[in-house]
């Protein structure tokens, strides 16, 4: 059986995660069950460094979305609109949707699970935070039996390039931020990195997420690094510290909430640059790389480490979870109606 991908965007993780899905061998054997069948991109006249037949590339993105021969598709166009509206029309038209776009689902999260559960449709992003990190799946299924009491960690790697770079080298801010563009780490608009609001995109993900609840947006507070200096950092240095810009979600101090409103209510969500005993985890998280700590009872801590940007580790999890929504169609399964939950573990064994 043959499924296909409608791809949204061919830009950095659009054109990484193509690479992953033309390059099957040696990688998971539902890959060559999947068939890129259309692509949508803004320009047709760009350069491109990966070779698909032309004839699949089109600016309409709207007709991919309701193609009936779609299966699945991948939103990588990123940005609040159309991201939003491509999404919302995919899901009514009975399109499973994988997508990385956490500012789309930080603000329109609701709605667009909302849609999907009644439609049946799954709602993936995996790679929404953490780039490659295995972290949503894990979060609601794997620490699913625990009271979670924090979330905190270093989530957007073009912040952590750039302050690794401020301490290690004595690097130019906007010098290193330019590189990080380079790379693709940065967002298309890099003040949401760097003034902290796609971290604060992704705590309110992983909040809503660790704490059951539909945490909004504007409720995070974010500062970035703007006006973090080299002098900051040499001090943070000589007194045992070094300057990390950090995501928390936190339960405040209390008796344990009886309700959901207790929970959202006793929240602290935030989003600034912290100083972190260099003795500590998150202050050895250099470059590119993100970390998340999970405090959780009775589990205790955990955390989840690796590449928090760029093509590969971003593709790497949004083909992980075409793969998850393929294995289920694979299986004839009825798609399981709950927001942010992919299909369940039985179901990825079934066909591993
Ligand atoms: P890019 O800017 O590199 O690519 C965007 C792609 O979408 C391009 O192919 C562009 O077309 C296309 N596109 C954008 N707007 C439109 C539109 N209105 N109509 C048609 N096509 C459009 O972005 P990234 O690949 O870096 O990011 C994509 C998503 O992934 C975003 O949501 C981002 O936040 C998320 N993400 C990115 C990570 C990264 O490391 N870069 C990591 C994790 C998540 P064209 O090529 O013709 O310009
Ligand atoms: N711009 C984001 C970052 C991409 O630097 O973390 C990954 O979400």
């Amino acid at each position: 059986m043959n499924f296909k991908i409608g791809l949204l965007g061919l830009g950095t993780v659009g054109a990484g995660t193509a690479q992953i899905l033309l390059d099957s061998a040696g990688r998971h054997p539902l890959l060559q069950e999947l068939e890129i069948a259309r692509v949508g991109v803004r320009s047709l006249d760009k350069p491109r460094d990966i070779e698909l037949p032309a004839d699949i590339l089109t600016t309409d993105l709207e007709s991919i979305v309701t193609d009936p021969e779609i299966d699945i598709v991948v939103e990588l166009i990123g940005g609040l609109e159309p991201a939003r509206s491509l999404m919302l029309k995919a899901i009514a038209s009975g399109k499973h949707v994988v997508t990385a776009n956490k500012a789309a689902i930080a603000l329109h999260g609701a709605e667009i699970f909302t849609a999907a559960n009644e439609k049946g449709v799954y709602v993936m992003l995996e790679a929404a935070v953490g780039g490659g990190i295995p972290v949503i799946q894990p979060l609601k299924q794997s620490l699913g039996s625990n009271r979670i009491q924090g979330v905190m960690g270093i989530v957007n790697g073009t912040t952590n390039y750039i302050l690794t770079r401020m301490q290690l080298e004595g690097a130019d801010f906007e010098a290193v931020l330019a590189d990080a563009q380079k790379l693709g780490y940065a967002e298309a608009d890099p003040t949401a990195d760097v003034d902290g609001l796609d971290a604060a995109d992704k705590i309110a993900i992983l909040a809503s997420l660790a704490f059951g609840g539909r945490i909004k947006r504007e409720q995070v507070y974010a500062e970035g690094i703007r006006q973090v200096s080299a002098e900051d950092i040499a001090y943070a240095e000589k007194l045992g510290f070094v300057i990390k810009l950090l995501a928390i979600a936190k339960r405040e101090e209390g008796p344990t909430p009886q309700t959901q409103t207790d929970v959202e209510d006793r929240l602290q969500l935030r989003v600034h640059p912290t100083l972190v005993p260099k003795q500590h985890p998150l202050a050895n998280v250099n470059g590119v790389y993100n970390a998340i700590f999970v405090e959780g009872d009775p589990i205790g801590q955990v955390m989840f480490y690796g590449r928090g940007a760029g093509a590969g580790p971003t593709a790497s999890a949004v083909v992980a979870d075409i793969l998850n929504v393929a294995a289920v169609l694979k299986t004839e399964t009825e798609p399981i109606p709950h927001p942010l939950l992919s299909c369940s573990h039985q179901h990825y064994c079934a066909i591993a």
